[in-house]
């Protein structure tokens, strides 16, 4: 029997679903999610699969907000919330970042920190402008946020034998600044996770035996680390192509040892589940 602790409804999670992120979202049950990761498409024409990511900035903002909201209800107190964020274009500049953080907090989430993964692009490059003079200098973004909420309170309760940091993990994540290249393996996808991003965020933020979801799954970078880690998880994407990579990963990332967490049930589509926003 898998050793998990905390609330989980059978047959909700361990799961790949391809659907629009809002409506899956809304039919869980209340207060199941530890952990949330995503990284949502960022507005910026990025050629995903199957719809456009370009929307007007308000309508954009707005459908996430209702993502967040539907969120907010299916974490558990104390749940965690780590939303990764690029920043945009250097000529189409926008603070996405503190749009979204003002909208969370206006729902009620209590914002934790923000740590800054420096993704080490520069190399030798610059961003011209007007090099060597300050009339229009650029900077070139070398790193994105990864901003982090709770739910209600800031403790997350758990078993203390379900921690599986070590003591040089807990010094390294807690300093902000986490440099980490971009990830190499696409998968055929145009912007997936360092799978060392989120083994960061998984063991900082939750407890083996926990429930992480992403609700903007991509190609299965969340899911099949949590599963390799000994957590339930909650894949779904609204691209059927994505899933499919993402079963192919999370069957491949075996649990840890006594932490049996189950692959991916065949089945791929959710009932009227109908793409939403981008
Ligand atoms: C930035 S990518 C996430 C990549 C992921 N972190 C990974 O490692 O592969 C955003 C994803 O959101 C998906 N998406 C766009 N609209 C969606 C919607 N309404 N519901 C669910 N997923 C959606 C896209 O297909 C895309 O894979």
């Amino acid at each position: 029997m898998a050793r998990t602790r905390g609330r989980t409804t059978s047959g909700e999670f361990d799961r790949i679903v391809q659907g629009d992120a809002l409506e899956v979202i809304e039919r869980l049950s209340p207060e199941t999610v530890h952990l949330a990761v995503t990284s949502p498409p960022y507005n910026v024409r990025l050629p995903y699969r199957g719809y456009s990511d370009d929307l007007p900035p308000e309508e954009y903002l707005g459908w996430l907000k209702e993502v967040w909201r539907a969120l907010f209800r299916v974490l558990v107190p104390g749940g965690r919330f780590v939303l990764n964020v690029a920043p945009t274009s250097i000529k189409d500049f926008r603070p996405l970042h503190h749009d979204l953080s003002r909208d969370l907090r206006s729902l009620g989430y209590i914002m934790r920190t923000e740590i800054i993964w420096y993704k080490q692009t520069m190399g030798r490059r610059t961003a011209w402008g007007s090099w060597k003079s300050p009339s229009n200098p650029h900077i070139v973004p070398s790193w994105e946020y990864v901003l982090v909420f709770s739910k209600g309170q800031w403790k997350l309760p758990g078993d203390p034998t379900a921690v599986d940091i070590s003591a040089r993990e807990f010094e390294r994540f807690s300093d902000g600044f986490w440099p980490i290249p971009p990830e190499r393996h696409r998968h055929g996808h145009p912007a997936p996770f360092p799978e060392e991003l989120i083994e960061r965020v998984v063991k900082f933020y939750s407890y083996r035996g926990n429930v992480v979801l992403d609700m903007f799954g991509g190609t299965g970078t969340v899911a099949a680390v949590a599963r390799r880690l000994g957590r339930h998880y909650l894949h779904i994407d609204s691209s059927a192509e994505y899933c499919a990579a993402a079963r192919e990963r999370v069957c491949a990332a075996a649990p840890p040892a006594g932490w049996p967490i189950p692959p991916p049930e065949p089945e791929v589509a959710a009932p009227a589940a109908a793409a939403h926003g981008p």
